[in-house]
């Protein structure tokens, strides 16, 4: 397989040095994009976010949008990718371990594609959650490779046979250990605001779309697991796992263990998105 390093398509046996701050602290911020019959989906948008997210911890980009798109597809075209993910990742760079952000370094930036295939049997039967705690740092609007909070919750979801972790801050559902949490109640779909709490999911601007588009009310507010709990319909979105059910939640049945028809609506509206928007 062919990977990208600092300007070089090279092979994917190459190092990166045990210097980069990427691993000493975390230091720095990625993405995980989409590929459908080798085209990219949504790649603009996941461009933008890297560079905001490298911006908000002081990290300059060393490429444009335009520039990360050219690449991805280069990488497509070497590795022949039909459906896949490209993972991004772009940390400060090398240098001698201090928690002082270095002056002379120039950043690291890797790109890899993986081969994955939708997730069609989960799509149709929606998957299980558990909720927990929320123990993450304050600033989850940045995509930053620090994900230990993250991988905690999902080790807690799956050792207890579930798929995701619904994480709850100070009483309020905020999103999953990996995806965006939404509930669907008479009618309406309702989400954590975009803040500092959460993550701005591409796949959930893509979901506010479609809702806007279907004439559906989507409403941006805060609620607690009890509304959760009592909701009509409950789903979760990401770029891989696209617009999932959650038919149970804590061992008890969502919408009778069943999907919902919102949820279905969105899933079908989403695979026509696929279809007819590219990078
Ligand atoms: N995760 N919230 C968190 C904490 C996430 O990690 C993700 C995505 C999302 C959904 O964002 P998007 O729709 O842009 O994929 C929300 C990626 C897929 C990952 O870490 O693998």
């Amino acid at each position: 397989m062919v990977i990208f390093i600092n300007g070089s398509y090279v092979s994917d046996d190459t190092k990166i040095s045990y210097n980069d701050r990427g691993i000493q602290f975390g230091d720095g911020v990625y993405e995980v994009v989409r590929v459908y019959h080798s085209t990219l989906f949504t790649a603009t948008e996941h461009f933008e976010r890297l560079v905001r997210s490298a911006n908000e911890i002081e990290i300059t980009s060393p490429y444009s949008v335009e520039e990360y798109i050219e690449i991805c597809n280069q990488l497509i075209k070497e590795n022949e990718i039909d459906n896949g993910t490209i993972y991004v990742q772009l940390t400060r760079g090398d240098a001698v371990r201090n928690h002082t952000y270095p002056t002379d370094t120039q950043p690291n930036i890797l790109l890899y594609t993986n081969t994955a295939e939708r997730p069609m049997q989960d799509l149709q039967q929606g998957v299980k959650a558990i909720t927990t705690e929320d123990i993450r740092w304050l600033r989850c609007d940045i995509k930053s490779l620090n994900l230990l909070g993250n991988i905690m919750n999902k080790q807690k979801a799956v050792t207890n046979g579930a798929k995701e972790a619904i994480q709850i801050r100070n009483g309020i559902v905020t999103e999953g250990a990996s995806s965006n949490i939404f509930i669907v109640k008479d009618d309406k779909i309702i989400t954590h605001p975009a803040n500092n709490f959460i993550l701005n999911g591409i796949t959930r601007r893509v979901i506010k779309q479609i809702a806007d588009a279907e004439g559906i009310a989507f409403e941006e507010f805060t609620f607690d697991e009890k509304v959760l709990k009592d909701a009509d319909e409950v789903f979760l979105t990401s770029t891989t796992q696209e617009v999932m059910p959650i038919t149970e939640i804590d061992g008890e049945n969502v919408n009778q263990g069943q999907v919902g028809p919102i949820t279905k609506r969105l899933q079908s509206k989403f695979d026509e998105h696929i279809i007819t928007n590219h990078a």
